[in-house]
């Protein structure tokens, strides 16, 4: 079979294996590297890799054929944790972080998550639009080509709605793919704040709508202190469940509640986090094949110094992913390569463990390993291109945006 165009004379073309199932412990630090290695493209999708010249019956007369000298390709990036969609900004809690007021302290002052329901309330579908989309350029500049998108600034149905219709159009619109999750409970009114109960139920309502619409395919809630309870994290994932969606939680970033009990019970796709994690804990998500969303930059934003215990999950046969957070309060940022660079630097995790984590892991993670998140044949030809020799400098060269091209669906979208 003929190729539309051929990527040629990589220094290293990075292929994590696809076991059908995220890699876990020695696995996640294996992957097929090809020195001197091509991609053949046909129709938008992957048609084949290998080292040196390509093989014949991929060369046509009409094949395009690309010289990557020097350079290394990868799986396009996958960032599955992201509160993409929100209004407004939360500068001006820099100097409160600065001085040490803690991150709930903020939120129960009525600022933080609910100071961002304000702008996002207020904040027109235009608004939000292009706001997410410039969110999304960023991005697809540093190498990611699929996303998660998370809901939870509206705490009403009109807003949380808006939320989920923006990443809707941009899911059609941007190169990058959107996969959406409503967050709906993410933080509590402030004049339900005593009757937490009530604005459950709400969101519980919402959920049929969510599907009727086709707005979301995951739904997640923020299980934390002060915020929702482990057992009414566990009603409305359960109430979720029985309507068909897919589900992740927000578990032990401030404080182990139970979040992991409830996502070990549920079996939720993923719990997401993770900072404040116990051993026994660990064991429940491995038990029972939870993903672990691990999110340093957002321990690095609050400057914390407690970094999830990746090492010990890993240890413990947990498969992990690792995502910006990207959000206007706790992880302000869209670059990934940073957060995979405090994957190593501040977590210990090895090249090959931080790239399989943003690309086959994280595919598993918004379940669309079927597509992406390697170079099986007839998956995407999404690609990330470094201007680097090979994966290891990729992290080892922190803090510059390290990518030379993106391609997504076999077309280049950033040069
Ligand atoms: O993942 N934990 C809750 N939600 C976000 C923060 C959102 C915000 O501060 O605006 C998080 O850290
Ligand atoms: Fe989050």
């Amino acid at each position: 079979m003929r190729a539309d165009k051929i990527l040629v004379h990589f220094n290293q073309v990075f292929n994590p294996y696809d076991k059908g199932q995220p890699l876990t412990k020695d696995d996640l630090n294996t992957a097929e590297i090809i020195e001197d290695g091509y991609i053949a493209i046909q129709d938008g999708k992957i048609l084949a890799i290998g080292s040196g010249e390509p093989a014949e019956e991929l060369v046509g007369d009409e094949t395009e054929i690309i010289d990557y000298s020097g350079k290394t390709a990868t799986p396009g990036l996958i960032d599955c944790h992201t509160h993409l969609v929100y209004g407004g900004s939360r500068e001006n809690e820099f100097a409160k972080k600065l001085n040490g007021v803690p991150y709930l302290d903020i939120l129960n002052e009525g600022g933080g998550i609910l100071s961002t329901v304000e702008s996002t309330q207020k904040a027109s579908f235009d608004e939000l639009y292009s706001k997410t989309n410039r969110l999304l350029n960023y991005m697809l500049d540093h190498g990611v080509t699929s996303v998660e998108a998370k809901s939870g600034y509206g705490l009403n149905w009109e807003t949380e709605k808006r939320q989920l219709e923006v990443a809707k159009k941009l899911n059609d619109d941007h190169s990058i793919d959107l996969v959406s999750t409503f967050m709906g409970a993410h933080a509590i009114p402030t004049d339900l704040k005593e009757n937490s109960d009530v604005f459950l139920d709400e969101v519980i309502d919402m959920l049929p709508k969510v599907k009727e619409e086709n707005l979301a395919e995951f739904v997640d809630i923020f299980c934390e202190t002060d915020v929702f309870t482990a057992d009414q994290s566990r009603r409305l994932l359960q109430a979720a469940k029985d309507l068909g969606f897919k589900l992740r939680i927000h578990a032990d970033e401030v404080d182990p509640i139970g979040g992991v009990d409830v996502a070990a019970e549920l079996e939720t796709t993923s719990a997401e986090h993770l900072m404040k994690i116990t051993d026994d804990g660990i064991q429940k998500l491995a038990e029972a094949g939870v993903i672990a969303n691990v999110l340093p930059g957002t321990t690095f934003s609050l400057m914390e110094d407690t970094y999830a215990p990746i090492r010990k999950m890993i240890e413990a046969g947990v498969g992990v992913t690792l995502s910006t957070d990207c959000n206007p309060g706790s992880c302000p940022t869209a670059n990934i390569q940073f957060i995979m660079q405090l994957g190593s630097f501040m977590m210990k995790m090895t090249p090959v463990e931080v790239f399989n984590a943003v690309t086959i892991n994280a595919a598993y993670s918004i379940d669309r390993a079927d597509t992406v998140g390697n170079f099986t044949e007839g998956k995407k030809a999404d690609i990330a291109i470094f201007d680097t020799p090979n994966v290891d400098y990729a992290i080892y060269f922190f803090g510059t945006n390290l990518i030379d091209t993106v391609y997504k669906n076999g077309e280049e979208v950033v040069h």
